[in-house]
C-alpha cells in the first residue's frame, strides 16, 4: 500500500503545485494531511517521523532492562513512568505517520525486515546503573534539542504531537541529571561508575544528530520544506555547548581532550565521533543491532492475538451498528 500510494502521486511534477506549495511553507503555513503535498514530502515525512517513532519503542528498550534493578522505589516509579512515556511518544508519531496514507502495522513490518531505521543511539548498551542517568541526561537531553525546533515543523501532525513530546522529554533529561550527579557525588566507586558511563555514551550521543552537513543527504530538501529547521552539525553544536557546562558542575570529564572554547567562534570546539562506527551502527552492525530487532519481532509475534482480538471486537461492534440502523 505505501508503494501504491506513493506511485498514486499523479501530480507530483505540477510545476504550479509545487510553487503554491513551497509558498505555503514560505509563509509558515501549516500543511495538513488532506492538502495537496509533492511525492517526496510525503515520503521524507514518512521516512523521518516513522523512524523517529520506531526510536522512541526501540528506545524503551535498554531503559526497561534497568527497571527491574533501579536502586530504590523511587528511582523504580520514575524510570517505569519514563519508559511509559516514550511508549506514548510512539504512539503519537505513529498516529502522526498514518495520516501520511500508511498504516501502523507497515510500518512496523519496515522497522522488523529492515527497511526503516531507528536512532543509531539505541543499538549501545546500557551496562551500569549509572547508565540510565546518562542516557536520561545526555539521550533525551540530544532528543530534546533536536525536537525543540520540529515543534515548528511544517506538517500539522507531527508540529503538535513534537510540542507534547517535547514537555516530556525535559522531565526525561531531569530525571537523568539527578540520577547521574547522584552517583557523580557519591561513593568513589559510583563517581567511576557514572564517568564509565559518560566516557561510552559521549560519542554515540553526538551520533545522534546524524551524520556531520557534508555527508547529510536529506539536509538541503528537507530544510527548504522545513520538515528540519537546523542542520545536523548546528543542533550538535548547540548540545556540546550545553553540556560541557554541565560535566563541569559534575566534575566528570568528556572523553574528548578536542574540547576548548573558541573565543572567535564563540562554541565550544569538540572532535568528530567516529563517523565509520556511526554509518556501520546504522547498517546493523552495532553491538546491540540484533537484539533489539529480536526483541521487537517476538513482542510483534506474540501480540499478535492481541491485536485480532481487538480487530475481531472492532469488526463485530460495527456490523451490530449496521444491522441496527
Ligand atoms: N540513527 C539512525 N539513522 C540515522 C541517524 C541516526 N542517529 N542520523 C541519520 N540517520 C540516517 C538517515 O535516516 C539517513 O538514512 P536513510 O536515507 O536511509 O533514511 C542517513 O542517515 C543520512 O542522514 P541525513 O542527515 O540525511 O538524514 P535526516 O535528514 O533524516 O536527519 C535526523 C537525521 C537528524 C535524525 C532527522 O531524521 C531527525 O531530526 N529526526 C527526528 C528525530 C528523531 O528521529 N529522533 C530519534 C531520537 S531518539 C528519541 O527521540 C527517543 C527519546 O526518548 C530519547
Amino acid at each position: 500500500m505505501y508503494a501504491q500510494m506513493v506511485q498514486s502521486e499523479a501530480t507530483k511534477d505540477d510545476p504550479e503545485k509545487l510553487a503554491a506549495f513551497q509558498a505555503r511553507i514560505d509563509r509558515d503555513e501549516k500543511i495538513e494531511p488532506k492538502d495537496w503535498m509533492p511525492e517526496g514530502y510525503r515520503k521524507t515525512l514518512i521516512r523521518q517521523i516513522g523512524q523517529h517513532a520506531h526510536s522512541e519503542i526501540v528506545g524503551q528498550l535498554p531503559e526497561g532492562n534497568w527497571i527491574t534493578r533501579a536502586p530504590t522505589l523511587e528511582r523504580k516509579a520514575i524510570l517505569l513512568a519514563k519508559v511509559q512515556d516514550e511508549a506514548g511518544h510512539g504512539l503519537y508519531l505513529y498516529c502522526a505517520t498514518e495520516t501520511l496514507g500508511v498504516s501502523r502495522d507497515e510500518l512496523t513490518e519496515m522497522l522488523l525486515d529492515g527497511r526503516m531505521k531507528y536512532s543509531s543511539i539505541f543499538n549501545y548498551p546500557t551496562l551500569n546503573w549509572a547508565d540510565i542517568g546518562a542516557v536520561g541526561w545526555l539521550v533525551d537531553g540530544a532528543a530534546i534539542i533536536n525536537q525543540v525546533p520540529l515543534q515548528r515543523t511544517s506538517f500539522g501532525p507531527y508540529s503538535r504531537a513534537m510540542i507534547r513530546v517535547c514537555k516530556e522529554e525535559s522531565f526525561h533529561a531531569r530525571q537523568g541529571f539527578d540520577a547521574i550527579r547522584k552517583m557523580a557525588e557519591g561513593t568513589p566507586e559510583q563517581k567511576k561508575m557514572a564517568q564509565n558511563a559518560v566516557d561510552r555514551l559521549w560519542f554515540p550521543a553526538l551520533m545522534m544528530f546524524g551524520p556531520s552537513d557534508k555527508d547529510s543527504t536529506h539536509s538541503a530538501q528537507s530544510m527548504a520544506w522545513k520538515i528540519k529547521m537546523n542542520t545536523n552539525d548546528e543542533l550538535r553544536q548547540k548540545f556540546v555547548d550545553q553540556t560541557v557546562p554541565q560535566i563541569e558542575f559534575l566534575g566528570l570529564d568528556l572523553p574528548d581532550d578536542g574540547i576548548k572554547w573558541n573565543e572567535e567562534r564563540g562554541h565550544y570546539d569538540y572532535s568528530d565521533p567516529d563517523w565509520s562506527e556511526f554509518f556501520d551502527v546504522i547498517k546493523g552492525n552495532g553491538p546491540c543491532n540484533v537484539d533489539r530487532l529480536a526483541a521487537r519481532n517476538k513482542a510483534w509475534k506474540d501480540g499478535a492475538w492481541v491485536r485480532d482480538g481487538l480487530l475481531a471486537h472492532a469488526r463485530k461492534k460495527a456490523a451490530a451498528k449496521v444491522a441496527a440502523e
